[in-house]
């Protein structure tokens, strides 16, 4: 398998959230990133979506260790698109179980599971077009502080605030974009500051969605550094297609294909694992190569 970039689009459900038992316990999990262990801060067990009979997940054990900048990569049709969905509760699962910190949060809706610290984005934290870079961030501010922000605070709040948001602009390199409207920026700065959105509900792990997808090369370098950046006391899960970005960024790789698990393990093995090159190549070519090396 080689370091190329390969682009395609992910397919975007409609989505249903999963109602039912509430598992509050999961909730009142504490959302520090201080421990130490190597403990899976993300797990599923035998995660399973059938659509219509169609297996498109299937039997799914992913376990993201604490720290990691994980990659779910796979071919076109793979299922990376679902097991995101799943794990952000787009979608609800078939079967299977996922755990944050040990505990169950299946049957969590995305605002919770939002609130222990697992943010998505790229999808969830688009940004206002009509809105300048600092205004979004603000927004983003806002919602995180929720109820405990209201509008009659002192002047103090709303300059600590702004503050705030000109730090996180400042942290993704968007400090000079501050006053631009964001319809106005260009492309790969406008998934910066999705990062800076994201990061304004202070995230203990981030699930970042084909973060460098349409992108140009310089905009692709720009957002690796950055990624890496934002990553630094945090947790990272990332579907991603372009396997440069996931050679040069991530601890951990899984490769799915056909639903299920191929392979796992840093790039060096997965990469040389003649059974991710054939799920990447197909088998003729992948023959061709073995005939040819
Ligand atoms: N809502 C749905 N209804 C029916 N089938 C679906 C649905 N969503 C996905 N699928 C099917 O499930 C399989 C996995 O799709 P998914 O989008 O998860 O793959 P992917 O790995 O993200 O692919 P890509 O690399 O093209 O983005 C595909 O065969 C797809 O057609
Ligand atoms: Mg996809």
């Amino acid at each position: 398998m080689s370091a190329d970039s390969t682009s395609a689009n992910s397919t975007s459900e409609n989505s249903t959230s999963t109602t039912g038992a509430s598992t509050q316990s999961a909730l009142t999990t504490s959302t520090s990133t201080t421990s130490s262990s190597q403990a899976p801060v993300l797990e599923t067990r035998g995660l399973t979506k059938a659509f219509r009979g169609f297996t498109a997940v299937d039997n799914v054990n992913l376990s993201v260790q604490e720290g990691h900048i994980h990659a779910l990569i796979g071919p076109n049709g793979a299922g990376k698109t679902t097991v995101f969905n799943l794990l952000t509760k787009f979608l609800p699962p078939t079967r299977g179980e996922i755990l944050y910190r040990g505990k169950p949060i299946t049957a969590l809706k995305s605002n919770q599971i939002a609130r222990l610290g697992l943010v998505r984005s790229f999808q969830i934290s688009a940004v206002f077009a009509h809105m300048t870079a600092l205004e979004n961030v603000r927004v983003a501010l806002q919602r995180q502080l929720g109820t405990s922000f209201h509008f009659w605070k002192s002047e103090k709040s709303l300059d600590h605030l702004n503050e705030r948001a000109l730090a996180l602009l400042e942290e993704v390199g968007l400090r000079e974009y501050a006053d631009t409207l964001t319809v106005e920026m260009p492309y790969g700065r406008k998934r910066a500051l999705e990062v800076a959105t994201t990061l304004a509900l202070d995230p203990v792990m981030m699930l970042l969605d084909e973060p460098t997808q349409g992108m140009g090369a310089e905009d692709v370098d720009r957002i690796v550094a950055l990624i890496k950046r934002v990553s630094k006391g945090r947790t990272v899960l990332m579907v991603e297609h372009n396997l440069s970005v996931v050679s040069r960024l991530c601890d951990q790789i899984t490769v799915l294909a056909r639903g299920a698990v191929l392979a796992e393990g840093d790039y060096e093995s997965v990469s040389r694992n003649p059974l991710v090159r054939e799920a990447y190549m197909g088998s003729d070519a992948a023959e061709q190569e073995r005939a040819s090396a």
